[in-house]
Order: C-alpha cells, then structure tokens, then sequence
C-alpha cells in the first residue's frame, strides 16, 4: 500500500473501501493495475513537457517535476503572463520562460505535452483545441472547461490520435477519476453522491463546531481556501461542474452542468446545526445524481447528513465521492481534494501514465436531461413571529401539496418575536415543497424565507 493511503476492510453494511490520504506518485496502480510493468522503466525519449500557468498547482508541478520527477517526464518550458514575476531560482536555466502559450506550439519548441493550469474557459480552451488539433496530448486540472467541453475536446483528442488527461479536475489530489475510468469500469455505476467543494465544506464543518458564517468565511479567505468572490463555491457553481463530469464518465450521461440545479450554503445558519444535531444529523454540500428507470436526478445543495454516513466523517477542506453499482455496491473516495500539492500529485499521475503510453479508456457519453426529482424527506426551518395557529396554517399549506409531517422540533427559550422552528416531511418532490413553501411564505407571522433541505437517508 502506498504511503499516505489507508485501505480499509469492507463489512456487510459499509462502503467496499475507503481510499483515504493522497497516493504515492510512484504508485499508478490505482489507474491501471495490470498494465504497468513492475520494474516501471523509463521511456525511451523523455516526454518534454510545456507547463501553462505557474500559480498553486503549476509551481507545485514544477517542484515534482524538478525535484521528485518519475522517470520520463521533463519540464521544458513555463508559460506565464507576466511571467518576470514568476521566475525563481529551483527552475534549472534549461527551462524556456516565456509570457506567450503559443510560443510552445511552435513545432520548434519541442514541446510533446502540454499542461494547462490557468483555469477557466478563455483562453484555457483556445489553447487546449490548438495543442489537441497539433496532434499532442493535454493533461488540464480545469474542471470547468472539462464540464463545458469536455466531450468535444476529447473528440478532438481522438481525431488527432492524441490524449486528453484530466484526472485532477474532480477531487483534486484523490484519484476518484482513474479510479472510476479504471477501476469501476467493470460495474454500471447509477449513483454518485459526494463533497466536492473544499471551500463549503471547510465552511460548515467550522459552523458545525460554531463558527459563524461571515467570521469561517474570511478565515478560508485568509487561508487561501476561498476566492476574494466566493461565489462559484458557496453558489454551488464549482461542485455541479464536477458533478457533471463524474456524471459523464461514472453514468455515461452528458448533462449541461446549469441543468443541474445549485443551491447556495448561505442561508444556513447556527441554528440549523443546533436541530441537526438534535436529529443525530450534520450539515453539508452534496452534490448527488442518481439514474433510475424513471430518469436522471441531479443536486447541489446543503442536505443533512446522518451521523452514521461516510460523509458526515469529512471535515476541513477534505473531499468524498461515494460511488454506487450494481454489481459492486457503494465504493468510497476521500482525502485531499484541493491544494497545490495534492492537486499536483493528480496532474503528475497523469503525466506519468502518458510517458508510458497510457491515455484514458475510451468511454462514450450520451447527451442527456436532468429530467426526475426522486421523493425525498426534507428539513424545513421557518422563523416566525410567534401567535396560536401558526402549526396548523403550516400543516394546512403541506396538506394541500399531499405532503405528511414527520416531525415538529422547537428549542425552549428562543424570542417569540423571532422564533426559530422545525419541520421535517416525509418524502415528497421538490417542486411538491416548493409550492407549499410558497403559499407559507404569503403569511402573515413569517419573517423570512423557510429554509429546505433534503436529508440523505443512512
Ligand atoms: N488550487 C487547487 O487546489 C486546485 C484543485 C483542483 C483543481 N484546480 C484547478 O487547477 C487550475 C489552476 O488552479 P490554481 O489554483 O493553480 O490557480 P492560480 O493559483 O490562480 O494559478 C493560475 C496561474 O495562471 C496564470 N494566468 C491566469 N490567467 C492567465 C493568462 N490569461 N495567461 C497566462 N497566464 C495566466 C496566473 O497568473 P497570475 O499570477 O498573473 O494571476 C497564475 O499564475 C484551475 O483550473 C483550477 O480549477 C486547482
């Protein structure tokens, strides 16, 4: 077992196994165990390889690739804007700085690989066609140009009979992408739920140990863990682009990623961990899709999680995709899901199988619309200002969209002027809720829009 990774044993009720910790670089069992010889040779040539983007994860690639390199790989060159700035003294002076991406596709450049880590659509995706329409292969960590493009890049790839690699676009530095390409090819994979944002996770796990929303933000900010705009991750935005990628290669479906609805972490507050805990339950983002035979669901969105669950485990800014076959059961991936080095290992891993001839196996996708959403329990919290009847108004409005009550939760003590309370239904549709919230929002006692969120069953 590599070091760094932990393997555990499978019961009757728990996941098949856990991969925990990032994997050895030198370990490419996880993407393809049977076909990389033991002796790992080095490849004749070395793949030169040109790196675009020298921030978190390009300057931790270099450091591998300089100090730690697998046998066959070699930087050749390091494009950068401003790129002056970016130049340090670990760099051999072999290695060509330059401002301009495209003065590595010159054929003269010598560049057989390139690596694109700058992130975003444009000019990431200009520069990925031109690699990919010259014949030479892209290992990418850009989950969003994957999400968008990804299908058609790869098209591109093989038309050109090179590869596109792009196992740290989900997860990061936990091989969650060769493990599903390789090692769960052999099963149909119908479901796919997990965390797959660090920054939201980071986020609530702080609020769960009573942080509040505003102060765990600015300390992720500090950090480096979230963006001066936070958006794309507490939006849900970067998790349901990684959704739809794990959707696409896990339950060969092809969805736009705005297909999938998202739904913000912001409007939970203390109070709801409060319940939560009294409902033995956390609170986290799921992104969740699942294929059944009345059609494909999809979700971002805070849920509340049981104790009991794998995904209740995951803390900081830890990542965890539970996958589930039909044939091979539930199938659990965790550990660092972002972070220039972890990310790094990923990107590498990637390399490491291109020097040794090893692409991506070809897997078909088809276009596909989010079309179901399952029945499911919901939490719901309301904030009212407290007079009789406000119960039996509630009930009335869920009674109308056929919706049961399971559960009515109040904590002694709060303002009756400001009274936090909870609902929990039983299993009814989204839009079934939505309707009821909204008639419940028209009364008079509420101060706030009510708070829903699924709870993910045990
Ligand atoms: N960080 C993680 O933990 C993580 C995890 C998984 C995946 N990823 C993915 O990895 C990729 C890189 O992320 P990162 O965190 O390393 O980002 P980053 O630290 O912002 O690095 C991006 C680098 O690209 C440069 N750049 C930006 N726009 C450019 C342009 N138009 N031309 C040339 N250079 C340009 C930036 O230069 P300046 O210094 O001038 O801005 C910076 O050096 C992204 O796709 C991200 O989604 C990151």
């Amino acid at each position: 077992m590599p070091p760094g990774s932990e393997v555990k044993a499978s019961s009757t009720r728990s996941p098949a196994f856990i991969m925990k910790g990032t994997f050895s670089l030198r370990n490419p069992r996880v993407s393809n165990p049977s076909s990389v010889p033991a002796s790992f040779p080095a490849p004749a040539h070395p793949l030169r390889i040109g790196l675009i983007g020298f921030g978190t994860v390009g300057s931790s690639v270099a450091r591998i690739l300089i100090e730690d390199a697998p046998a066959g790989l070699q930087l050749a060159a390091v494009a950068n804007r401003n790129v002056a700035r970016k130049r340090t003294d670990w760099v051999p002076s072999s290695v060509l700085w330059t401002d301009h991406a495209e003065d590595m596709f010159a054929r003269e450049a010598g560049i057989d690989v390139f690596v694109e880590l700058v992130g975003g659509l444009e000019p990431a995706s200009g520069w990925v066609r031109s690699a990919l329409t010259a014949g030479r292969s892209v290992v990418t960590a850009n989950k969003k140009l994957i999400a968008f493009h990804g299908p058609e890049l790869e098209s591109l790839a093989r038309h050109n009979g090179c590869h596109l690699l792009f196992g740290a676009a989900v997860a990061g530095g936990i091989p969650v992408i060769p493990g599903i390409e390789h090692g769960l090819s052999g099963d149909r994979i119908t479901r796919v739920e997990g965390i797959l944002n660090g920054t939201c996770n980071f986020i609530l796990s702080a609020m769960e140990s009573g942080a509040d929303y505003a102060t765990v933000l600015a300390d992720a900010q500090h950090r480096g863990y979230a963006e001066a705009d936070p958006t794309e991750d507490v939006a849900g935005y970067d998790a349901r682009a990684k959704l739809a990628i794990l959707m696409r290669l896990a339950m060969r479906v092809h969805v736009h990623p705005e297909q999938i609805e998202a739904r913000p972490i912001t409007t939970v507050s203390a109070v709801d961990f409060a319940y939560a805990a009294e409902l033995d339950s956390t609170i986290r983002q799921i992104a969740r899709a699942e294929q059944t035979s009345a059609g494909l669901a999809a979700v971002v969105s805070p849920m509340l999680i049981p104790r009991q669950s794998p995904l209740a485990w995951s803390t900081g800014t830890e990542n965890m995709v539970v996958t589930c076959g039909t044939h091979g059961g539930e199938v659990v991936f965790s550990g660092h899901g972002a972070g220039g080095h972890p990310t790094a290992v990923a990107v590498v891993s990637d390399l490491v199988n291109l020097a040794h001839g090893l692409g991506r196996i070809p897997g078909e996708s088809f276009p596909a619309q989010v079309t179901i959403e399952p029945a499911v329990p919901h939490y719901i919290r309301f904030l009212v200002r407290d007079r009789p009847g406000i119960v039996a108004s509630i009930a009335g409005a869920l009674a109308a969209e056929s919706i049961n009550i399971n559960a009515i939760l109040q904590k002694p003590g709060c303002c009756a002027d400001r009274l936090p309370f909870v609902v929990t239904v039983e299993p009814c549709r989204t839009s079934a809720l939505r309707r009821a919230l909204e008639a419940i929002e028209q009364m008079d006692f509420v101060l706030e829009k009510p708070l829903d969120m699924q709870i993910l069953k045990k």
